[in-house]
């Protein structure tokens, strides 16, 4: 079974039920009332109301020490008390992605923080994070998050702070979809 390219699969039953359902910046998507997230494959799929596919890539930015520590902290997805979801597909930007690399890494490292700011989240709110750009997807990038109720005012603060950044300001597409495990 492949282990790297999924599948998240909006439709009218699946494991983790919609509790809402947000475009913040850039085309809506349809409504669903359920997702669920399958391991796939690069073969386009036609499942549910609609298909986002994603892969688990390598790191682009992250040094040595960093991701030492985020290996050391980080949960996996899949704890039963982390019964709440978000699933935030993104798009960037043509400005974003016509920088150089090192340019990308300082806007969201040196002055946006991200590692930082979220490494404070951790090991509270798990992560994942899959790469769509270069699949011809229409979403650069989709996040899935796991915590138990009890973080969640913990998740909407790092959002909140994350969304401040000028790394954000490069997003041009972000729906933010909540889910609960059914
Ligand atoms: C990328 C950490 C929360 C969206 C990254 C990377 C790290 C990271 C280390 C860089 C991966 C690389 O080197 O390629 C964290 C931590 C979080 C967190 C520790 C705490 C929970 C979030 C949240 C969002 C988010 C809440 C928003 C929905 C993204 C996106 C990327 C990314 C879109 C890819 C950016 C790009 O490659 O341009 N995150 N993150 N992260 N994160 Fe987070």
């Amino acid at each position: 079974m492949n282990t790297t390219i999924f599948d998240f699969i909006g439709d009218h039953a699946g494991e983790w039920k919609v509790t809402s359902m947000i475009a913040l910046k850039g085309e809506p998507i349809e409504p669903v009332s359920h997702i669920k997230k399958i391991s796939s494959s690069l073969v386009p799929s036609n499942k549910g109301i609609w298909t986002l596919k994603g892969i688990v890539s390598n790191l682009r930015y992250t040094e040595k020490e960093d991701k030492d520590n985020l290996v050391a902290i980080q949960e996996d997805l899949g704890r039963s008390e982390a019964t709440l979801a978000a699933f935030i597909p993104i798009r960037k930007s043509e400005a974003w992605w016509n920088l150089a690399q090192d340019e990308r890494r300082k806007i969201m490292e040196n002055k946006s923080q991200h590692t930082q700011t979220g490494m404070k989240y951790l090991p509270a709110i798990a992560r994942k994070l899959f790469h769509s750009r270069d699949i011809g997807e229409p979403f650069d990038f989709l996040t899935w998050f796991e915590y138990a109720p009890a973080d969640a005012a913990a998740f909407e603060e790092l959002l909140e702070a994350l969304r401040k950044t000028e790394e954000w300001s490069y997003v041009d597409r972000e729906i933010d979809i909540r889910l609960v495990r059914i």
